[in-house]
């Protein structure tokens, strides 16, 4: 779908990295139709020997070779690039950001310009091609720009597409969530040390827990409440345990970090258009 387009990736950091990664892997393109932009030229020497991608420390040289604009700086960088970069992108181009809190009103804005815009947020289980990436339209960007998109991200895992206001739901759910499921891991680990094995054990069957019923939920498309009734014995142990872990909230609480998480990204959106 994007041979012979080129793509500028403008803050080749980590998550950037990842899409790099991703879509030569998945030969979505080739790498020296990637041009890598960053300041650190040591990095981008990194990025040109892993992935064969042409480079530039110069952002406006990158975008000018490109179809595609993909912007990865951090958010507080956000506005310094895009100033840069005002008059150099044209409607032509396919803007797409993975900048968390920016919307692609406040993007068309800054970069003076009303071709397309593409706002993705993705989490960092991009990095083994395993992330949750949801995508949404703004106001210039049609059917074909949300596909181009959407084979940018599905290089490196599950893409979904909705509203741009539930970008930051998303934000509380996937983007945060795997910071959620490290303190699960750990906290199940610290459960397996507890009573009695040895911590490196504990914590490789508790990280493989959490991928393998993960896999069950994705693979068998089995409601999460099914899968943990068909495993639930009579006067059993897990639920002994389910009895404990309702009567201490764990369902809730998680309820309660997506909540506050969502709201924190609606205030960081806010703080950003002002
Ligand atoms: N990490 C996540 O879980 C996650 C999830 C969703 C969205 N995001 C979004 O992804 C974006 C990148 O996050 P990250 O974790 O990948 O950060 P990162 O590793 O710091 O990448 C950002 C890159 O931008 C480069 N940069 C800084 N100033 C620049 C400039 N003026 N021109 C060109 N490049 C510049 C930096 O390299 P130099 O210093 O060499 O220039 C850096 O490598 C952020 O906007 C974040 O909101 C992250």
């Amino acid at each position: 779908m994007l041979k012979n387009q080129a793509i500028a990736v403008i803050g080749a950091g980590h998550m950037a990295g990842a899409l790099i990664g991703g879509m030569v892997r998945s030969k979505l393109v080739r790498g020296k139709s990637i041009i890598a932009a960053r300041r650190s030229a040591n990095a981008l020497i990194e990025l040109q020997k892993k992935w064969g991608v042409r480079t530039s420390t110069d952002n406006k040289k990158a975008v000018a070779l490109a179809d595609i604009i993909i912007l990865a700086v951090k958010p507080q960088m956000a506005k310094t690039v895009m100033e840069e970069l005002a008059g150099s992108v044209r409607p032509g181009h396919l803007v797409i950001s993975i900048m968390a809190g920016v919307t692609t009103a406040a993007i068309s804005k800054a970069l003076r310009v009303d071709g397309p815009v593409v706002r993705a947020m993705p989490n960092t289980p991009c990095l083994v091609d395993a992330g949750a990436t949801a995508i949404a339209a703004g106001a210039h960007a049609d059917e074909a720009d949300l596909a181009r998109a959407e084979a940018v991200f599905g290089s490196v895992g599950l893409v979904v597409t909705l509203p741009e206001p539930a970008l930051d739901a998303v934000t509380g759910l996937s983007g945060s969530g795997p910071v959620y499921l490290y303190m699960v891991i750990e906290a199940m680990t610290d459960g397996g040390v507890k009573m009695g094995i040895p911590r490196a054990i504990a914590a490789k069957l508790a990280a493989q827990t959490v991928f393998g019923a993960a896999k069950l939920v994705l693979e068998t498309g089995k409601h999460p409440a099914v899968l943990k009734d068909e495993v639930t014995t009579p006067g059993g142990c897990a639920i002994t345990a389910i009895h404990v872990l309702e009567s201490k909230g764990l369902r809730s609480v998680l309820i309660d970090g997506v909540e506050a998480a969502t709201k924190r990204s609606q205030e960081l959106s806010r703080l950003f258009a002002e």
